[in-house]
């Protein structure tokens, strides 16, 4: 006897009548070009696969800001790029410097440990970068092989103010760079050859506001070519580069690639260059200033200290006896907008990154702040921060 089929129930009667506007940590919402891209499925090798891979690279060389010809696309989230990067610099007797702000950075550290690296850890002092003096003492004790850096820390909204000049000192110790640029890349500068930084990773689902489950790494090509002499076996069959290589380099069959994720990042990546990078950095800051401004000036103080707070996700202290969870679902409820709570610490987090950094979409969200505190009993000066914002939306329009 066959177990029966359950019984059927539509996409449509689980999705929200309304749609949610995202403005947490990510995904993020996507272009209607993005969208569509994402419903088309075509053969995954031949030739129109072939002219789509190489313009997703030469868009890509763009927004990395690389001449490397490595660059892959990966069927996994941005920690697939992460595990891709580990797995090929790290091998039992290899070390690694991990720089750890939090949740992310710290996945470097697991997964080094995971195929047998030794890990060295700096953490920073409170809430802070990692400062290139402690990058400095860490290299006069002990040798390393490879430092893994986050641009900026989603978790806690910590930017790395000194990834440049961490970079370089540990190109004079003869030091590999594998950077995590997954919530800043085409948010804020990342000039990956000009810093000479020998991996960069990126998810689909935030800068470059396309979808989840697909990641992008740069590798250069002499890292490539480290990684194509190594003689240990790789600890990974999907994630790696050489094999990666067969489909991104060759356009031969590695894996059956995810077709539809490859052509939303095509569209995100056309976007972003027709936008222009410069552009694009201005946008994000000009809005994610205004959202801090409004916020500010609605009686919100953010967690993280202006000096090297991070722009792409903004992290707001929360008020006195809200539950930043039932907050959370009432937001989504009432106003159609999510926004993201943080991991253990008692803040929120909004973000702006790709599409979320559009004047539209903040008002919405300080709108929604200001209704779901208060039904929690917290008065805000909403007239206050939507004016800051109308003045910043304003600021540089003819
Ligand atoms: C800085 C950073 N690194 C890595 C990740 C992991 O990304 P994913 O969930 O796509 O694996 C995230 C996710 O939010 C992130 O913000």
């Amino acid at each position: 006897m066959m177990y029966p089929p359950p019984e059927s129930q539509s996409l449509k009667t689980l999705l929200p009548e309304t749609p949610i506007l995202l403005m947490g940590s990510g995904p993020v919402p996507v272009p209607q070009e993005v969208a569509t891209a994402s419903s088309i499925v075509i053969s995954h090798l031949g030739e129109t696969m072939k002219k789509i891979v190489a313009r997703v690279q030469l868009m890509a060389q763009y927004v990395f800001q690389t001449k490397t010809t490595k660059i892959f696309g990966i069927s996994g989230p941005s920690s697939a790029g992460m595990e891709m990067a580990i797995g090929s610099l790290l091998w039992p007797g290899r070390k690694v410097l991990v720089l750890n702000l939090g949740t992310f950075s710290a996945r470097f550290a697991e997964m080094a440990r995971g195929v047998g690296a030794e890990v060295k850890e700096i953490l920073p002092q409170g809430l802070a970068p990692i400062y290139i003096e402690q990058v400095r003492e860490a290299f006069e004790k002990d040798s390393f092989d490879v430092l893994t850096i986050v641009q900026g820390e989603t978790s806690c909204g910590v930017k790395n103010i000194h990834l440049k000049e961490i970079v370089e000192l540990a190109k004079s110790h003869g030091v590999l760079t594998i950077v995590d640029a997954v919530c800043t890349l085409s948010t804020m500068p990342l000039p990956m050859d000009e810093w000479g930084i020998d991996i960069v990773f990126v998810g689909g689902q935030k800068g470059l506001s396309a979808v989840p489950g697909i990641s992008l790494i740069a590798i250069s090509e002499n890292t490539f070519q480290f990684i194509s002499n190594r003689t240990q076996a790789m600890p990974h069959w999907c994630l790696d580069p050489r094999r990666a290589f067969k489909f991104w380099g060759l356009g031969e069959y590695h894996y059956t690639a995810p077709v539809t994720g490859i052509l939303a990042l095509h569209e995100g990546l056309r976007l972003i260059c027709e936008e222009g990078l410069e552009a694009r950095f201005e946008r994000h800051l000009k809005c994610s200033s205004a959202l801090q401004n409004s916020l500010e000036a609605m009686g919100f103080s953010l967690f993280t200290p202006a000096e090297f707070r991070l722009n792409s996700v903004v992290a707001i202290n929360n008020l006195s006896n809200v539950n930043t969870k039932e907050l959370i679902s009432l937001l989504i409820k009432e106003c159609h907008v999510e926004i993201s709570g943080a991991f253990g610490l008692d803040i929120i987090r909004v973000g702006q990154m790709g599409e979320q950094s559009r004047f539209e979409n903040i008002e919405r969200v300080i709108r929604a702040l200001a209704f779901g505190y208060g039904k929690f009993g917290h008065k805000l000066d909403l007239e206050s921060g939507l004016k800051v914002l109308n003045i910043s939306r304003d600021s540089g329009k003819k």
